[in-house]
């Protein structure tokens, strides 16, 4: 395994079951924010993984659990697309969580990704992050109280992908990242915004994942290739949510980390 140890991971049965077990996390990350400070800042994965989640969250018993109107909704990445197009994450959230909970949309805050200036469009949504958590210009990026990630089978997370500059951003929280596998840009949380979460939690389901998580959670360290090994927030906590497909190719050391033993 590698030689990072400060993350847990927790191995489900199915993709039901992990996304039950993301409901449960969103729940407790929610109960903490609003005992501390009355409000529940959480930044949303993309991908097609989270809509299970989504629909748990909508549905008894974990609806009723959550004072929805004190959530605000934010987006670790963004395709360049209109946020009505299929491929953009505003519009699967919106379909499958938000739309169905009657979210206000003043808590929706959306990355305005279709804008021609990307770059812009980054700077405007980190003002937006920023006057949010009453950040002044210079201070240390804010603690979102959970950010949900997905993990690709490149072993990319939000839209940091292998070899792209924003493996390198040490200093701004949102940037416009050009992927050249995908022949296009994203905009994308970097990994100074991500690591300092109170709470980061990767949902990865599917043996198309398997060699990528090997890789992330027992590899070698390698950024350029496996961007979610930048993932380790500090002082917050990390959380791989897997389950036995995605958990094939992990060795008995980590899957012993799986059922708690440490
Ligand atoms: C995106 C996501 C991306 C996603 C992974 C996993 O915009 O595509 O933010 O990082 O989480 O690619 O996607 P799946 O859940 O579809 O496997």
């Amino acid at each position: 395994m590698s030689g990072r140890s400060d993350f847990s991971v927790k191995c489900l049965d199915d993709p039901q079951a992990l996304c039950t077990a993301a409901a449960d996390e969103f729940v407790r990350a929610y109960t903490a924010a609003i005992e501390a400070r009355s409000v529940f800042r959480v930044a949303l994965a993309g991908g097609s993984t989270p809509c299970r989640l989504h629909r748990i969250l909508t549905e008894s018993p974990y609806r009723e659990k959550i004072s929805w109107d004190q959530v605000e909704f934010y987006f670790g990445d963004e395709r360049t697309v209109h946020p009505e197009h299929a491929d953009s994450n505003f519009r699967m959230a919106n379909d499958t969580l938000l739309a169905e909970l009657g979210i206000d949309d003043s808590k929706v805050h959306r990355m305005c990704a279709e804008q021609v200036d990307l770059d812009r469009a980054a700077h405007y949504y980190q003002e937006i992050i920023a006057d949010a958590f009453c950040s002044e210009a210079g201070d240390p990026p804010p603690s979102f109280d959970l950010i949900l990630l997905g993990m690709g089978s490149d072993g990319h997370t939000a839209s940091l992908f292998p070899d792209t500059s924003a493996l390198h951003e040490g200093e701004r929280w949102i940037v416009a990242n050009e992927v050249p596998q995908l022949g296009c840009s994203r905009m994308t949380f970097t990994y100074p915004l991500i690591n300092a979460a109170d709470r980061v939690v990767f949902m990865v389901s599917g043996a198309a994942k398997a060699t990528a998580l090997c890789a992330v959670l027992e590899g070698p360290e390698n950024l350029s290739h496996c961007p979610s090994q930048g993932v380790a927030p500090t002082p917050g906590s990390l959380l791989y949510l897997i389950d036995q497909a995605a958990s094939e190719q992990l060795t008995s050391e980590t899957t012993r980390l799986c059922q708690g033993e440490n």
